[in-house]
């Protein structure tokens, strides 16, 4: 059985993405800080999957450590998560931002290189696109002129990762655009809830209908789109685990740096997600339009059809899909905490 190394498991993507493993047959041990994420998501995979697997405590700029892993664990090949990802906070914090995901990519890919691990998945964004190419975004475009510097760590990455599958064709590299990770398992026991006020839209729709925070502000309501708000290829997060199984698989069978968007090839507008949501879950989510917010483009969507000819995957959920297990997500852990507490 293969065993694949997932840095950040206990993450958002991360989580969802050792699930699918697990059921595909494959092995996993996963290389967690834990910063922004708990050891209980990783709980959660073994209760959802009924399987067992190593985890460790490791930041990926404890060089040493991350080596002794290796040491320890016959890896086949890496999945790339690990990495700080608020787009605001890169900006006031670019130095921590470069230092965490460049150089904690560097000694990863040193690690491996010393044992012999020369396969790796990277998980990428679409926000490499930059701000001038036009939509849909395919994978042959020029990566553009990046925004801030966590998306610009993104396509520092990338290109290290390409240069290095140049130098020595015994690397192999995948790497995956992410449109707009939204959605839950549908069990309900992992899911994406931030820490403090959130940036993203469905977190902050999600503290609004809990009744958290009363209002959401919809970014700008004169962009030249359909409604005049925002327009995102949302995906839902099991769907992208599912697009990360297809790609190891067609790792292990590759040779060299290939890239592919995840994205529905669909766009929908912030006012359409709000109403979806407010459909699915009977539950009211008042709004006030507020300025645009600096940075956001008006309209972007994937070119999905790369992935689905060569890898053979498709976003199946809707959008409906992903506002209803958001939402479950939600509620089961908002009922988990009250039962902790009551039990205090
Ligand atoms: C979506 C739409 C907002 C919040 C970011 C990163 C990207 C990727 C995913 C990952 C936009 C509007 C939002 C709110 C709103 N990174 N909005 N009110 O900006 O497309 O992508 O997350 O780790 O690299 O840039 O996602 O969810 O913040 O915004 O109106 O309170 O919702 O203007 O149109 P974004 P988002």
């Amino acid at each position: 059985m293969r065993n694949i190394m997932v840095t950040g498991g206990a993450g958002f993507i991360g989580s969802h993405t050792c699930v699918e493993l697990l059921q595909n047959g494959y092995d996993i041990c996963v290389v967690d800080n834990f910063s922004n994420s708990s050891p209980a998501a990783l709980d959660a995979v073994r209760t959802i999957t009924g399987r067992d697997f190593p985890s460790y405590c490791c930041d990926l700029l404890e060089e040493e450590k991350l080596g002794q892993i290796f040491e320890e664990q016959q890896i086949d090949a890496v999945i790339h998560f690990a990495g700080l990802k608020a787009v605001g906070e890169s900006v006031q914090k670019p130095v921590l931002y470069y230092h965490n995901n460049v150089t904690g990519t560097l000694n990863l890919l040193r690690q491996m290189e010393l044992h012999g691990v020369r396969r790796l998945v990277f998980s990428s964004s679409a926000t490499v696109y930059g701000e001038n190419n036009p939509i849909p975004y395919r994978e042959d475009m020029p990566t553009g002129q990046t925004t801030n510097p966590y998306g610009t760590t993104k396509a520092m990455i990338e290109q290290i990762l390409q240069d290095l599958c140049k130098s020595d064709s015994r690397w192999n590299t995948m790497l995956l655009r992410y449109f707009n990770p939204i959605g839950a398992h549908p069990s309900g026991l992992i899911g994406e809830n931030p820490n403090g006020i959130p940036n993203n839209l469905m977190p902050y729709i999600m503290r609004v209908a809990q009744g958290a925070l009363p209002y959401l502000n919809v970014f700008g309501n004169d962009y030249p789109t359909r409604d005049g708000t925002g327009v995102r290829d949302y995906i839902h997060v099991c769907d992208l685990a599912v697009g990360h199984g297809k790609a190891l698989d067609a790792l292990f069978a590759q040779e060299g740096a290939s890239i592919y968007n995840l994205g529905t090839g669909h766009g929908s507008s912030v006012l359409e997600v709000v109403k979806t949501f407010e459909q699915e879950s009977g539950v009211p989510v008042p709004y006030q339009f507020a300025p645009r917010r600096a940075g956001d483009l008006p309209e972007y969507y994937a070119d999905a059809a790369k992935a689905q000819q060569e890898l053979g995957w498709q976003a199946r959920y809707t959008l409906a899909d992903m506002c209803r297990d958001s939402w479950n997500f939600i509620r089961k852990q908002g009922a988990a905490e009250k039962k902790a507490g009551d039990s205090e």
